[in-house]
């Protein structure tokens, strides 16, 4: 143990996901939003740091920070222009200020699994899309997939018109927004870290989002219950800043990369997994979720896909059909 990191522990500045550094050891700094294990991204997260750190001993260190407790999604790209923190993986709904390629992923029911999400996100037009922000100094490593999202509200929602009049909580994406109001329902845009806090005093209705994020979240416990609509895929852009990854020294930047590249595929192939896991833990735990039955589900999609049209434009029509032809 360093003596810096002594210091920084007893004064607790440091936390259970931070890993020892040592004198000349370059620090990797992974900032992130969701729970620290049990979570798609956090276990991406603590994995990556495992390999790093095994791997590229007395080279790099890296420390994981989940929870919020560095950065909110808005604040860590920021950061990492400044070079305060290396890498971060914000969901894909988060980069609107940066391209409006990435509204692709938002579009609702456009990946029928999360098998289809790997096929288009390793095909050249996924690929390519990793670059599309260079221009503004990041570069995407990879997508890591969160799962499919499901409606959760203070009252029941079985088809689209229950959503009349109610307040949702959104990602900061205008697609998001366009597929609230095209169920009659009103939008608010709020950081993560905010979510329980609006459900449980009645600032929102309710809200959208992953297994493992209701469940580690604990949004069942203050909502009526949760329908499964697997709408709209979550995922992240596992991102850095150009400049610093430019900055590397060549073997050291192959290294990472190779293990960035390789945690990437483990991670997105334990996704259904560590979802499945976590959608039994909100019924242990005694929260209700709503299946759909056909007619139902064609409801919300008959509902909801018209939103498409509006995205077209910022999107590319060329990548739109190349995300639906993953599905097959
Ligand atoms: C959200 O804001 O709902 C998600 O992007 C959080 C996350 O990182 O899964």
């Amino acid at each position: 143990l360093g003596t810096l990191s002594a210091v920084a522990l007893a004064f607790g500045v440091g936390n259970a996901f931070a890993n020892d550094c040592d004198d000349g050891e370059m620090v990797i700094k992974f900032s992130h939003v969701v729970a620290g294990k049990g979570h798609p991204k956090g276990d991406a997260a603590n994995l990556l740091a495992e390999r790093v750190n095994k791997e590229m001993n007395g080279v790099a260190c890296m420390e994981v920070y989940p929870n919020s407790t560095l950065y909110d999604d808005d604040k860590v790209l920021e950061a990492l222009l400044l070079g305060d923190v290396q890498l971060a993986a914000p969901s894909l709904s988060k980069f609107e200020a940066y391209t409006l390629k990435y509204r692709l992923f938002d579009l609702p029911f456009l990946f029928k699994d999360l098998d289809a999400v790997e096929r288009f996100t390793t095909s050249d037009a996924g690929k390519g899309m990793l670059k599309v922000m260079e221009d503004k100094g990041y570069t995407g490593l990879g997508y890591w997939s969160s799962g499919l999202k499901q409606f959760s509200a203070n009252k029941p929602l079985l088809v689209p018109s229950d959503a009349d009049g109610l307040k949702f909580r959104i990602q900061t994406s205008d697609v998001a927004q366009a597929m609230i109001e095209a169920m009659g329902g009103s939008a608010q845009k709020l950081a993560f870290k905010e979510v329980y806090g609006a459900l449980q005093t009645g600032v929102v209705d309710g809200q959208e989002n992953t297994w493992s994020n209701i469940y580690t979240q604990k949004f069942f416990e203050v909502q009526d219950g949760i329908t499964e609509t697997n709408h709209q895929l979550l995922a992240y852009l596992f991102v850095t800043s150009t400049e610093w990854l430019n900055g590397l020294d060549p073997a050291v930047r192959d290294q990472f990369l190779k293990i960035a590249e390789d945690v990437t595929h483990e991670a997105n192939a334990s996704v259904a997994a560590t979802e499945a896991k976590n959608r039994q833990n909100i019924l242990d735990a005694g929260g209700k979720i709503r299946e759909l039955t056909p007619e139902q589900r064609g409801a919300w999609i008959d509902t909801m896909k018209p939103v498409w049209s509006q995205f077209e434009g910022d999107i590319g029509a060329d990548l739109i059909q190349a995300a639906v032809a993953a599905n097959d």
